[in-house]
């Protein structure tokens, strides 16, 4: 496995494989990396010949109170765990490499961002539009991998491709989960172990709402009443959101008739977690 920190030889090593044929898998990570990152890797190996992975916690999508400082880093562990899936290559540039100056051009994808996590951050998908399409021009891969557990993030991302003729195709991968359900997050390492407890919740709450929708249940009310009175329970759940949106336009709904994300964000303490589930009538 190759390690880069410049544009130049990310850029050198992409040209060379490109010249030999190669299709270039791409899985771009904040790092501090977990199984759900490594089953994006996974799925790179099985549909690209190569696959790179980017390493950078992007100052850009974190706002003034959020966690850029504390955000969890260990670029010694994450290439021992890369190597042991078989990425090909890791970027891992300094913020000084990818912003070497202001940054005055941004990516903004409207509408999608209104709603969900882009209310409740403001300026937090200008950010991540703005470093995908950065690396996209950099690593200029075939296809990219995405955890399907920041759904709103993959949907931007498809809307931004295809807005601006990007040549990736853009997939969106299943959510990994402990084995007691909590989403694999890097932000799990913050939990206390009451609250990691108490957060299993989360998933709990969504499937019971899954098996209501599965026995007819179709409004958007009775299913994110449901989902927050259970997370309610939880002493320790300061809910954000919960919300049910059609899966394309991301905005609320009143009845399901067509493919819909269930998606919550919930405060543990100082943790904010997210997860959600699709529900397919
Ligand atoms: O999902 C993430 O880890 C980040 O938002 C991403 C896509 C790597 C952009 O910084």
């Amino acid at each position: 496995m190759q390690l880069f920190h410049t544009i130049q030889d990310i850029r050198q090593y992409v040209a060379d494989k490109r010249a030999a044929g190669r299709r270039i898998g791409f899985v771009p990570t904040m790092g501090y990396l977990h199984a759900g990152h490594l089953s994006l890797v996974e799925r790179g190996k099985r549909e690209a010949d190569i696959v790179i992975m980017s390493i950078f916690v992007n100052p850009l999508q974190f706002g003034p109170n959020e966690d850029l400082d504390q955000y969890p880093r260990d670029l010694e562990r994450d290439l021992q765990l890369a190597e042991t899936v078989g990425v090909d290559a890791v970027f891992a540039p300094s913020v000084r490499e990818m912003y070497p100056h202001q940054q005055l051009t941004f990516i903004n994808t409207e509408l999608l961002t209104d709603n969900l996590c882009g209310a409740s951050r403001p300026g937090h998908f200008r950010g991540v539009t703005t470093v995908v399409g950065k690396l996209f021009n950099i690593v200029q891969p075939d296809k990219a991998f995405f955890g399907q557990k920041d759904a709103q993030q993959v949907r931007v991302i498809q809307q931004m491709v295809a807005d601006l003729n990007m040549p990736v195709a853009v997939i969106g991968c299943p959510i990994v989960r402990e084995a007691d359900g909590l989403a694999m997050s890097s932000r799990n390492v913050y939990l206390s172990p009451e609250e990691r407890r108490q957060a299993l919740i989360l998933n709990q709450s969504l499937t019971e709402a899954q098996k209501l929708f599965e026995q007819g249940e179709r409004s958007a009310d009775v299913l994110t009443d449901y989902v927050s009175r259970r997370i309610q329970l939880a002493p320790f759940a300061k809910i954000d959101y919960v919300k049910l949106v059609d899966l394309q336009t991301l905005s609320d709904i009143r009845e399901i008739s067509g493919e819909s994300l269930l998606a919550v964000a919930v405060r543990f303490g100082g943790t904010r977690l997210i997860d959600n589930i699709v529900l397919q009538p």
